[in-house]
């Protein structure tokens, strides 16, 4: 079958389509035939060489996709055969065809063509279970994301409104505020201006109640001083590239919580809970209380320069790729 392969890391990296063997599903895992990969900052930061784990070249990129089960490994349920799923896998989406773990599909929405299957399960579930699982929110609470504009970002807008939350969202500049006012935020807060506490200070009253934050770096510090006491901030990434340095004496001071969110932990360790997670993500939008935000999509030739953007900080919205080698 016909992948694309990750031949060294880099900015950018060297990538070119190969013939690879099929990859066999084993035990609780599904053979899917891959229609779309999702993309994220994840991406961007993994091919660039600069994630924790680094698979060892050559090996097949894309972590999120949409598809049909082909097969399924030992102990597998037969009648998922033909189902459209979306689905994660750490690497090998970038591939006519991909294996993820069973526990890591989700039943794709009967309405939902593959591109947006393929833009949901990362982003979303992340969003849910920091906010959700994590968080503990509540309806009613005040949500501040970073980032709002991003994949991420966007997500969480959406997931904060579904869990009836007022959401500030907070990106760098005006074309990304449109676009989080776009995602649903109540309020948008440019956080390029030095300023930007007290303009959130002024919007906000005695605080915010959680803040949601994949960026890190020095935003990090002001979010979490915006908190009310008993706030949680949510630590989700460093799309910025710098793990910031808290003071210990904050959430002390603040009687406020520093959380750290790990999805892709909680996917490994906690299967029935993750399962548990991926239906209350799916009846959220079979019952149209969330409405995903459409992906921009791509052809595989556009990768370098949809990641690039992700690195220079560009990227609004979510894009996905359609996979078609033959195009
Ligand atoms: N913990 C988990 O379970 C989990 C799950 C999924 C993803 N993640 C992580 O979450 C982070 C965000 O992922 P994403 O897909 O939302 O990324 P994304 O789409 O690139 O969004 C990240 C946002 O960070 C901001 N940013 C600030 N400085 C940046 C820089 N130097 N380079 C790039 N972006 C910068 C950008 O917004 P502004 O320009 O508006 O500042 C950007 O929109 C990543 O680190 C990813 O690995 C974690």
């Amino acid at each position: 079958m016909k992948a694309l392969h990750c031949l060294s890391y880099g900015e950018p990296p060297e990538l070119r389509v190969a013939e690879v063997a099929e990859p066999v599903p084993g035990p609780g895992e599904a053979l899917i035939a891959v229609e779309a990969v999702g993309l994220g900052g994840f991406d961007a930061v993994l091919l660039g060489g600069r994630y924790q784990e680094r698979p060892e070249p050559p090996f097949v990129p894309g972590r999120e996709l949409a598809g049909r089960v082909l097969a399924v490994g030992e102990g597998g349920d037969p009648a998922l055969v033909g189902a459209r799923v979306a689905a994660i896998s750490f690497t090998g989406a970038m591939a006519e065809r991909a294996v993820a773990r069973l526990a890591h599909c989700m039943a794709t929405p009967p309405e939902m063509d593959a591109a947006t299957a393929a833009s949901i399960l990362s982003a979303y579930a992340t969003s849910l279970y920091a906010l959700e699982t994590c968080g503990r929110m509540a309806a009613g609470e005040t949500v501040l994301v970073l980032g709002g504009a991003g994949t991420v970002g966007a997500a969480a807008i959406g997931i904060a409104k579904a869990l009836g939350g007022r959401v500030v969202a907070a990106a760098s500049s005006a074309e990304k505020l449109e676009a989080c006012q776009g995602h649903g935020a109540d309020h948008v807060v440019d956080y390029g201006d030095p300023d930007w506490r007290r303009v959130l200070t002024g919007m906000v009253g005695g605080g915010v109640d959680l803040v949601l934050d994949p960026v890190g770096g020095d935003l990090s510090e002001p979010a979490f001083r915006s908190l009310r006491p008993g706030g949680r901030h949510l630590v989700v990434g460093f799309a910025s590239g710098t793990i910031p340095r808290i003071p210990l004496n904050l959430p002390l001071l603040k009687r406020a919580s520093i959380v750290g969110v790990d999805w892709g932990g909680f996917m490994q360790r906690e299967s029935e809970a993750n399962q548990a997670l991926l239906a209350r993500l799916r009846a959220l939008f079979d019952t149209g209380v969330l409405r995903p935000e459409l992906p921009t999509v791509h052809p595989l030739g556009a990768l370098g320069r949809l990641l690039e953007d992700f690195r220079a900080r560009r990227s609004v919205g979510k894009p996905v790729i359609r996979l078609d080698f033959d195009a």
